[in-house]
């Protein structure tokens, strides 16, 4: 059975941190792996828009050895209705892995059941996984590296994440935050706060590794001291005609200045960013932003985990910490 990264508590707190020491690895010896030499057929999809997935996964590819086939839905059978199911068994005939952004959870989850070849989800409308990994790669790099011997990678530092706490982003800050044993904290209007089951299954994780879990109404609670500060777009694609997701609703929420002046850390942002709403320019311009390292790697987090998923096609899905989850 071949492993599948579908949501951030598919690897366990070990494993996260095997990819992201070998993410930090590439990031210094950017052709030191291939295992896609052959080449072998990476399938990367897409349902929605997308620059630096789409970069970054074909690039990556392309550097591992192997041949990347981008592909827009619209443009496959699969946009005229073609099964999931149908689909994957022909791609895994021929891929080496699938790689897929697409809408609910569910579409991925059905991918996998089907797939005879490691699926990654590249964003569903309830997970980023993928951006996460980049993102503690990136807090690893400004911060010190990875917590020595066998602790989680980043134990004892905190992510503060300022905006719609229901979105994907802060779904996946929390599940894999957590598992990197760190203290996360998501600051939300009370109508936008995380999905409960998710808020659960990341207490959880937390509980093993030593990490914490806050949600909060107030940002100065959420970023005072924290190592990183983050935000993300208040309309997530798919949103753009929803009431209630304006300056009204998360004026308050946006990273200023002053906030980070509260944290003294570092400000990422998964990009693409609206300055002046979620951000204030000075903030995403200025000397602690590291947007720019954090899009960069993109590219070797996800070779780092294509590469540990290939090498590790016979243990299953990890189940330890899904409890809540259907698997
Ligand atoms: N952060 C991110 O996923 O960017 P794209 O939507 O451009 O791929």
């Amino acid at each position: 059975m071949p492993r599948h990264f579908l949501r951030d508590d598919d690897l366990s707190p070990a494993e996260q941190k095997e990819v992201l020491a070998l993410a930090l690895r590439l990031a210094e010896d950017r052709f030191a792996e291939r295992p896609l030499e052959g080449p072998r057929t990476v399938a990367i999809l897409f349902d929605k828009s997308s620059t630096r997935t789409r970069v970054s996964f074909a690039t990556g590819v392309a550097e591992l050895g192997g041949s990347p086939l981008v592909m827009e839905a619209g443009s496959s059978q699969l946009g005229r209705g073609e099964s999931i199911a149908d689909t994957t068994k022909v791609l895994t005939r021929m891929a080496s892995a699938i790689v897929w952004r697409t809408f609910g959870q569910d579409r991925i989850e059905e991918m996998a059941e089907h797939a005879s070849v490691p699926v990654v989800n590249a964003l569903t409308d309830q997970f980023h996984p993928c951006q996460i990994l980049a993102d503690l790669q990136t807090i690893a790099q400004h911060t010190g590296g990875l917590t020595p011997g066998d602790r989680p990678a980043l134990a004892g530092r905190s992510l503060a994440y300022l905006g719609d706490g229901a979105n994907n982003m802060a779904h996946s800050y929390l599940l894999g935050g957590a598992t990197a044993g760190m203290d996360v904290r998501i600051a939300a209007p009370v109508g936008h706060r995380p999905e409960p089951s998710i808020v659960h299954a990341a207490e959880a994780i937390a509980e093993r590794t030593g990490g914490s879990v806050l949600i909060t109404d107030d940002p100065a609670t959420a970023v005072r001291g924290a190592t990183a500060v983050i935000t993300d777009t208040w309309v997530s694609m798919g949103q753009e005609g929803e009431s209630g997701r304006g300056e009204e609703t998360f004026h308050r929420f946006q990273v200023t200045e002053e906030l980070m002046e509260l944290s003294g850390g570092i400000f990422l942002h998964c990009l693409p960013a609206y300055r002046g709403k979620e951000v204030a320019a000075a903030v995403i311009d200025g000397a602690r932003s590291v947007v720019w390292d954090e899009a960069e790697n993109r590219l070797h987090a996800q070779k780092a985990l294509l590469t540990w998923l290939l090498r590790h096609p016979d243990e299953a899905t990890a189940a330890h910490a899904r409890p809540l989850d259907r698997r």
